[in-house]
């Protein structure tokens, strides 16, 4: 192969595009045509709108669209909409929901709703001068500048909550930030964020030139280096809990409760001590929130950097999830950072995405955001229930293997056989069957 670049490959027509990718990366096979295809949607309009999400789109990526039933979420019983790929994550969630259903449920608490963007910007000014400035005559003409972009948001109850000058000279020379916070009520505001952010570097720049206090060196220093929210919300925060007294807290693996509790917190402790076992950790209560992120149409990218910077955030990666053992009590919590909308964005496009939102019975953000840290939690829960008493194979053998048994009308007996046959093999449907086939012949 011998590829030449591309120009203007935007500008093709989606047959064009496909015609030159064959042409040039698929040795003229057609075939791989017919792939791409089979995945567009016989709804033109719906097609139409799926390509329009994105550029250069070609055929649309499926997903499995599943449901979590039975969570109990500050006593309202939901279903979860989860899209995700990974086989056991919705079994699991499922699980750890019927756990907690009987035990009073997941508890939830917003901590705060602070959204944060910054303005980066270069000044060679004494600190305490540009303090004077920002205090006495920037701070002011920056919310002045910005009444026409927050107005509708100040309409629902929102905007901008305040707006600091940082000094960060001591970790690079002349570096300043405007440093805001933001209330966007229900929509994850990352446009109503960087809109404000632009208007303040603008504003900044026309206010420094006027300023008399300023020599023309001073003034001739300025640069706005970038405008930009950030996704690490460490004041957007939700808390979501499980509790119940240890004679409550029956695994049916076999083992007492207190041996239970006590192997599960002690794994919690792992998770916060050791970074290798916290990614992995943090990583199984992500495939809980990313799932309900996709379904609900936010951004799981912003989820998870989030996320991996707030479990990183005294400097050492720990884990998201916590657990105590105290006067024969069991508590199990996550603090979750998150930012996320139920308006604006995909949420009014996608049909998929609003039937998520009417399943859960059309949420607000902050409710969201509750829903998400459950879903986190007992994906963590079901996890390390698996990984500190049967192991974490064993859930995944019976998944794939029980259900295809069930499905062929195995005997008990039979399904012993096969758990014991595909306990070091791949389970596969097809082996599956043919094992099946061939024992039942014999
Ligand atoms: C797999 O996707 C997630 C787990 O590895 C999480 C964990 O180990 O806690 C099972």
């Amino acid at each position: 192969m011998n590829q030449q670049p591309v120009e203007g490959f935007s500008k093709l027509s989606k047959q064009r595009k496909i015609d030159w990718l064959i042409k040039e990366y698929l040795s003229d096979d057609r075939s791989y045509e017919q792939i791409l295809q089979q995945y567009w949607n016989g709804d033109a309009i719906l097609q139409k709108l799926h390509e329009e999400f994105s550029e250069n789109t070609i055929s649309n990526f499926y997903m499995p669209y599943g449901i979590a039933p039975n969570f109990l979420i500050d006593g309202k019983l939901l279903a979860l909409p989860m899209a995700v790929e990974e086989s056991s994550v919705v079994a699991a969630a499922s699980k750890a929901a019927k756990f907690w259903i009987d035990k009073g449920g997941f508890k939830t608490t917003i901590i705060n709703t602070k959204k944060l963007g910054h303005t980066h910007f270069i000044i060679n000014v004494e600190p305490h001068k540009l303090q004077h400035f920002f205090n006495f005559k920037l701070k002011k003409r920056l919310f002045e500048a910005t009444e026409e972009i927050t107005k509708n948001m100040r309409n629902r109850g929102g905007g901008i909550l305040n707006i600091r000058l940082i000094d960060k000279t001591a970790d690079l020379e002349n570096y300043f930030q405007l440093k805001a916070s933001f209330d966007t009520v229900d929509s994850m505001g990352a446009n109503f964020i960087n809109s404000c952010l632009e208007q303040f570097g603008k504003t900044l720049t026309e206010e420094v030139a006027k300023d008399e206090t300023f020599t023309p060196e001073e003034k001739d220093s300025l640069q706005i280096v970038m405008n930009i929210l950030s996704n690490f919300t460490p004041d957007c925060i939700v808390r979501a809990e499980v509790s119940c007294k240890i004679e409550d807290l029956k695994d049916d693996s076999g083992i007492s409760n207190e041996e239970f509790a006590t192997k599960f917190k002690r794994a919690v402790t792992i998770a916060e001590i050791e970074p290798f076992r916290a990614t992995t950790h943090n990583k199984g209560i992500m495939n809980g929130v990313d799932a309900v992120v996709i379904a609900t149409g936010n951004d799981f990218r912003a989820t998870e950097a989030c996320a991996h910077a707030y479990a990183a955030k005294d400097g050492k990666y720990t884990s998201l999830t916590h657990c105590t053992i105290d006067g024969g009590v069991f508590r199990f919590w996550i603090d979750l950072p998150i930012s996320v909308g139920v308006v604006g964005g995909l949420t009014n496009l996608h049909p998929l995405v609003k039937f998520s939102l009417a399943l859960l019975g059309k949420p607000s953000a902050q409710e969201l955001m509750s829903i998400l840290a459950v879903s986190g939690l007992a994906q963590n829960f079901a996890a390390i229930r698996s990984l500190v008493t049967t192991g974490i194979q064993k859930g995944h053998m019976k998944m794939h293997l029980l259900n295809i048994l069930n499905q062929l009308g195995a005997t008990e007996e039979e399904k012993n056989h096969f758990v014991t046959y595909f306990k070091d093999k791949t389970v596969t449907h097809h082996e599956v069957i043919s094992q099946f086939n061939s024992l039942r012949a014999q």
